[in-house]
Parts: C-alpha cells; sequence; structure tokens
C-alpha cells in the first residue's frame, strides 16, 4: 500500500508540472498515461498484489489517480482546440488586447472648453429642463405671449400641456438662476436647444447653446465686453479681433451681436465669412430691467449682463466642420477625428 501511494505521487508530480506546446505533446501525454499500455492501466494491475485488507483503500487511491489523469487531459484538450490544433499552447500570461477607445464628441470638445475658459472667471456651472414652460422660455423674458420676437424662434411645442415648448435657447436657465439664487450670480449655462427647422447643412432642429450670466451690483457693459474678449483670446487666440453690433433681444438692453475676425482666412475674405472677414458668434447685452423685475430684483439696485453662444459655430470655426448634420450621424470615421484641445 505505501509503495503504491509513492508511486502514484510520483506520477500526480509529472502530470502536474506537464505543459504541452503543441498537439503532438497532448498525444504523447495521452498515449503514456491513458492509453491501452499507459500508466493508469499498470498500476491498476498492481491491485492483484495488494493484500485483500488493503484493496478496498487501494481502489479508492487508484480511482482517483485515474480521475486526475484524465481530468487534466481534458483540460488541455480543451486549451489545444480553443486555439486550433496546431498553434503553440496559449500564453495565458501575455497581456490581452487593449479595447479601442473612443473620443469624445467634438460638440462636447468645444463646449469643456468654453466652460473652463469661463470657469477660469469664476463662472459656475448651472442646467435647466429641455422641456420647458411658458414662463421660463418666454414670458419672464420679456417676451409676453403677443411679442413680435417669438417668431424669431420657430418654438416645438408640447402636444400634452400647451405650456411646455421644447426650449428655443439657453437664456430659460437664465430664468431659473435668477428665481432660485441668491445675488450676486455669475453662471455658464450650456445645453441644447430646439427649434421647428429644415434639417440641412446649415440648419437644424436642435443644437446646442453656451448661455452666460452676470448679476451684481454695477455690473456694467464694459465688463461684458472685457469678458467676452478674454473668452475670444483664450478660444481662439490673441490675434483676434473682436466688434460688437447694435442688435435686439428682448430680454436684454442694450444689445448686440459679436463678430470676430475669420479663423480661417484671418479676416482677408473666404467663403466661411462670406468674404466679409468677420464671423458672428453670439448674441449679448445688458440684462433688460423689465426681467429683472420679474424675478424680484430692484434694476436700480443690481445690473447684469448675459450672453449667448451657438456651440456648433464655435465648432465650426474651430474644427472647420461645414456641415452640421454631421454632428448626429454618429459616424465614427468623422467623430474619431478630434482630440480634446
Ligand atoms: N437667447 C439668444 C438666442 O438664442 C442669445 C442671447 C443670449 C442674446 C443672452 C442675448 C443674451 O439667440
Amino acid at each position: 500500500m505505501q509503495s503504491l501511494q509513492d508511486i502514484l505521487e510520483q506520477y500526480e508530480k509529472e502530470i502536474r508540472s506537464f505543459a504541452p506546446e503543441n498537439a503532438a505533446d497532448l498525444e504523447a501525454y495521452r498515449i503514456k498515461f491513458l492509453g491501452t499500455k499507459g500508466i493508469v492501466k499498470q498500476v491498476f494491475g498492481e491491485m492483484k498484489n495488494v493484500p485483500p485488507a488493503e484493496k478496498r483503500d487501494a481502489g479508492q487511491l487508484l480511482n482517483a489517480f485515474k480521475e486526475m489523469a484524465e481530468l487534466q487531459y481534458e483540460s488541455f484538450k480543451h486549451l489545444a482546440d480553443a486555439q486550433g490544433s496546431k498553434g503553440p499552447a496559449i500564453d495565458i500570461s501575455l497581456p490581452g488586447d487593449a479595447l479601442p477607445l473612443g473620443t469624445r464628441h467634438p460638440l462636447r470638445v468645444i463646449e469643456n472648453k468654453i466652460v473652463s475658459i469661463f470657469e477660469k472667471l469664476g463662472f459656475s456651472v448651472a442646467t435647466g429642463p429641455e422641456i420647458e414652460d411658458d414662463w421660463h422660455n418666454f414670458n419672464s423674458l420679456n417676451m409676453p405671449a403677443d411679442h413680435p420676437a417669438r417668431d424669431m424662434q420657430d418654438t416645438f411645442y408640447v402636444s400634452q400641456n400647451p405650456d411646455w415648448v421644447l426650449r428655443t435657447h439657453t437664456s430659460s436657465v437664465q430664468a431659473r438662476i435668477l428665481e432660485t439664487t441668491p445675488l450676486p450670480v455669475r453662471v455658464i449655462c450650456p445645453g441644447r436647444v430646439y427649434r421647428n427647422e429644415t434639417i440641412s447643412a446649415r440648419a437644424h432642429c436642435f443644437f446646442h447653446q453656451c448661455e452666460g450670466l452676470y448679476v451684481a451690483k454695477d455690473v456694467s457693459f464694459a465688463d461684458l465686453k472685457q469678458t467676452l474678449y478674454y473668452f475670444v483670446t483664450e478660444m481662439f487666440g490673441a490675434d483676434t479681433k473682436l466688434r460688437f453690433r447694435p442688435s435686439y433681444f428682448p430680454f436684454t438692453e442694450p444689445s448686440a451681436e459679436m463678430d470676430i475676425s475669420c479663423t480661417v482666412c484671418g479676416g482677408s475674405g473666404c467663403n466661411l465669412c462670406k468674404h466679409t472677414g468677420w464671423v458672428e458668434i453670439l448674441g449679448c447685452g445688458m440684462v433688460h430691467p423689465n426681467m429683472l423685475r420679474n424675478f424680484n430684483i430692484d434694476p436700480e439696485e443690481y445690473t447684469g449682463f448675459a450672453f449667448g453662444m451657438g456651440v456648433e459655430r464655435i465648432t465650426q470655426l474651430k474644427f472647420q466642420v461645414n456641415d452640421l448634420r454631421l454632428y448626429s450621424q454618429n459616424d465614427v470615421r468623422f467623430l474619431r477625428q478630434f482630440e480634446a484641445l
């Protein structure tokens, strides 16, 4: 019995340390241990020399050994099958293939950049709902129901509730901030907005804006200009020129639109700037006193500025994308091209 145990232990060691490199190794193993004249058969042949009193224990030992030898064979064979019969055994210590990494969406790259520039000036991020009520999207922004400016923005209405719209601009977040936040406030509000436009290279039924709002004591138009000047310098470089043109928005007075010198031709004229040398990038102005009053803020005590820019527009200027539809087609060949700034 003792010598049987010793023999089996010896073989077991051999089996456990066996590492087949190919199918031939595996077959050699099978013949050596499990073949008709193999070791398993031989050790079972020893049973006849075991005294009757020990036969039961010896039988158990032998069966366990046989099972172990067979199991070992099965697991090697399984590995070999998994990699085709001829190749080398799998080296499970090698590192695996890395999964391909995605890239950020170009609009998100630019949105992050816009936000981080304003964060350096002390603005914090605020967001609001995309389904908005009439009060926050229009009325409180000095656009009552019959206001002609409502026509400037082709609105999607929500059929379940005549008071609900898909927000047409991120200025609705201004309204929510003034409603809930103690002054002074300084926020930047990125988000998706919706307008009922026919989809083309230059228009889409949804796009993205970034709104800025600063309300405190003694905020002036000069503060607005300097803030936007800093933004343009950080985003487009110190050589970029900017200009303000008088404009109209119901919720700002005075209002302006801001142009920058064309980032493609540098101002000499090209297709992108329609040969004017300038491209419009945002609307802005001093928060209208009526709007402040709508939120119980005294316009004699507080003043503020606001601006809103289209993220697609900035992205187009930065990356020279000429078709708005590309942003939502999810073609990875397009999306893969934009590295974080
Ligand atoms: N909400 C305006 C738009 O969508 C942009 C704007 C924001 C203008 C804030 C002035 C102040 O066109």
